[in-house]
């Protein structure tokens, strides 16, 4: 398989790998994380490092102090303040968390190599500036961050060698995309790693809010379009690049929390069978079928599924393509409709961004299929 992004990577290494806990048969220090705010995302991102056997997860740190981060100590992860505020952390021990210290003094004793920040969108930036710039850290930002953050937008399968290449020259920051990126990059991928693709058109039916946001967030009983085209056909291209030079993107916001729901118009530069299309999305990682003749007709039951799954959360961390309405119109024009599993498809790329970025896996398959391993991501759903 062609592979644009994770193409050829340089012999020099200008700073050396961190080290994991078993290279060459000898027994090594682990990476050790630190996740920077415990939400939908930062939870998630927190279970899947502490599955990891070359990641330590030294703690998690947040402002609050609510039922999520109670969770947190619970589970017996440490929990840390996100501020210096003494008076926020006095408001969390207050409220019954143990607040073990705080981020910056964690980062002031060289206690963590990387921080996945999965504070909400726009909080990363200020930390950025605060605290890693400061200590020279090592920092993973999420979807609702710009770009230029990190300089590095990142999936997996698409450009993991990309980022080894960028760390090797010492840039010590990546950006996770968002879930609609994400999966918009991994079928992408599919099609360009396999076929010339010059042009393609995603449109996309955003859910209002997640599910435990609802309470006070959201819209009922309407949709609402996003500003034509919308940004995910551009956030796509911080990550595939030029590989699909003509593409854009619009999407509307429907009133369910669970899921998007995504269709794809893709234009190919030679004649396809069905079969070429079938064949490259069913080889790609991170993408499964499902089929209307099993009864798979809509979101609903992709959630039911989820749920039967017994993974935590009924999280899947993959895209499910109905693989019944894979059509090519004409031979060259290819028409996907897919489900995105937003609170969890992007947790597999956090472990495998923190690989990338302190280099401790070089072969980006090696990283994803241990990570999928450890979290069990299924490649088959029934
Ligand atoms: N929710 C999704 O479906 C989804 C999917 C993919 C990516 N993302 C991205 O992941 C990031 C986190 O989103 P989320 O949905 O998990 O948010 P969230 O609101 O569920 O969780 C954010 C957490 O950060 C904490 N926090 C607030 N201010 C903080 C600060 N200054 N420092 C540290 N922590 C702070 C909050 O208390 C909360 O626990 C965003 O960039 C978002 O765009 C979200």
């Amino acid at each position: 398989m062609r592979q644009k992004g994770n193409a050829g990577l340089g012999k020099k290494l200008l700073y050396p790998p961190v080290s994991t806990n078993k290279r060459n048969g000898v027994e090594m220090a682990k990476v050790k994380i630190g996740v920077n705010g415990y939400g939908v995302i930062g939870k998630r991102v927190a279970d899947a490092v502490a599955l990891q056997d070359d990641m330590e997860l030294v703690g998690i740190s947040d402002v609050v102090a609510d039922w999520r981060v109670k969770m947190a100590q619970r589970k017996g992860y440490t929990v840390y303040c996100s501020v210096s505020d003494p008076k926020q952390i006095e408001t969390m021990k207050q409220a019954g968390v143990n607040v073990a210290g705080t981020l910056e003094g964690l980062l002031r004793n060289g206690a963590l190599d990387v921080v996945v920040d999965c504070a909400p969108g726009g909080f990363g930036v200020k930390s950025k500036e605060t605290l890693y710039d400061k200590y020279g850290a090592k920092a993973i930002f999420e979807g609702g961050e710009k770009h230029e953050i990190a300089g590095l937008s990142f999936v997996c399968q698409c450009n993991y060698n990309e980022a080894l290449e960028k760390a090797e020259k010492g840039n010590k920051y990546c950006r996770v995309v968002s879930c609609n990126t994400t999966a918009g990059c991994r079928i992408f991928h599919a099609l360009y790693s396999n076929f010339k693709v010059p042009k393609a058109r995603m449109f996309l039916v955003r859910r209002a809010t997640d599910p435990v946001k609802g309470d006070s967030k959201g819209i009922m009983n309407t949709v609402v379009p996003s500003r034509l085209p919308s940004h995910h056909a551009p956030d796509v291209k911080t990550v595939i690049h030029d590989a699909i030079p003509d593409l854009y993107s619009a999407a509307v916001m429907g009133s369910h929390t669970m899921y998007h729901f995504h269709l794809y118009d893709i234009t190919l530069g030679q004649e396809v069978t069905r079969e070429d299309v079938v064949n490259a999305l069913k080889n790609e990682p991170r993408i499964c079928f499902v089929n209307t003749k099993d009864g798979v007709m809509g979101l609903g039951a992709i959630i039911e599924i989820s749920r039967d799954m017994g993974l935590p959360r009924g999280d899947i961390y993959t895209i499910p393509v109905w693989e019944d309405f894979i059509t090519v119109i004409g031979k060259k024009e290819v028409l996907i409709a897919a489900a995105c599993p937003n609170e969890n498809n992007v947790v597999p790329e956090n472990v495998d961004a923190i690989r990338a970025l302190t280099r401790i896996e070089t072969d980006w398959k090696k990283s994803l299929e241990k990570t999928d391993k450890a979290l069990r991501v299924p490649k088959t759903l029934y």
